[in-house]
């Protein structure tokens, strides 16, 4: 089975992530590259006004492979917009995919992932994890927006997520 892994990140934790899960899977990463590197104003707006960036390479792309794993941070509770692009051509060309994104989660899960997907693609995810930093870091009191903002994924970190995320997409 050919498997993509697609990533985008915006400070490098999800690609970082699906890097080693594509390493893993020995499946291809195809990392996603917006034309107008995205601001923290242009992702509020594209998260308000429900934007779609432009992106490369182009979406169809997904139809040389049987599965597709996408990865990408949660903006405003919802999915990252360059990811819009590949998930709206999925509603026209159906094939299996996945959803893993590692988010700050800070202020508790983000519940609206799911119908998000199913939404934008019109079809389940075979896969969904919603991680957080928030729960990689040792601390006894819940860590703020600030301490999830600027933490960066560690070895040990990478290690703990990659092998969960393989553990869910095997099964
Ligand atoms: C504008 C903005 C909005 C965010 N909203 C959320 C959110 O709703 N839920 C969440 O868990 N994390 C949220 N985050 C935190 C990111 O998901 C987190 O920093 C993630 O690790 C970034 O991934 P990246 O390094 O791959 O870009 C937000 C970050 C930014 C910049």
């Amino acid at each position: 089975m050919r498997t993509a892994v697609i990533s985008y990140s915006y400070t490098g934790n999800n690609k970082a992530l699906a890097c080693s899960v594509a390493k893993e899977l020995s499946a291809d990463h195809i990392e996603i590259s917006v034309s107008k590197a995205r601001t923290m104003q242009s992702i509020i707006w594209d998260m308000i006004f429900g934007r779609m960036p432009k992106v490369e390479p182009s979406p169809d792309i997904i139809t040389t492979y049987d599965r597709v794993l996408f990865f990408a941070p949660v903006w405003m509770g919802h999915i990252a917009s360059p990811l819009r692009p590949y998930l709206h051509y999925l509603k026209k060309h159906p094939n299996r995919y996945g959803f893993i994104s590692i988010s700050g989660g800070a202020d508790g899960t983000n519940p609206k992932l799911k119908d998000d997907l199913k939404k934008r693609t019109g079809a389940e995810p075979i896969a969904l994890l919603d991680l957080h930093i928030a729960d990689l870091l040792s601390s006894s009191q819940k860590p703020a927006r600030k301490d999830t903002s600027s933490y960066q994924l560690k070895e040990k970190d990478l290690k703990q997520l990659t092998d969960l995320a393989v553990g869910v997409i095997k099964n």
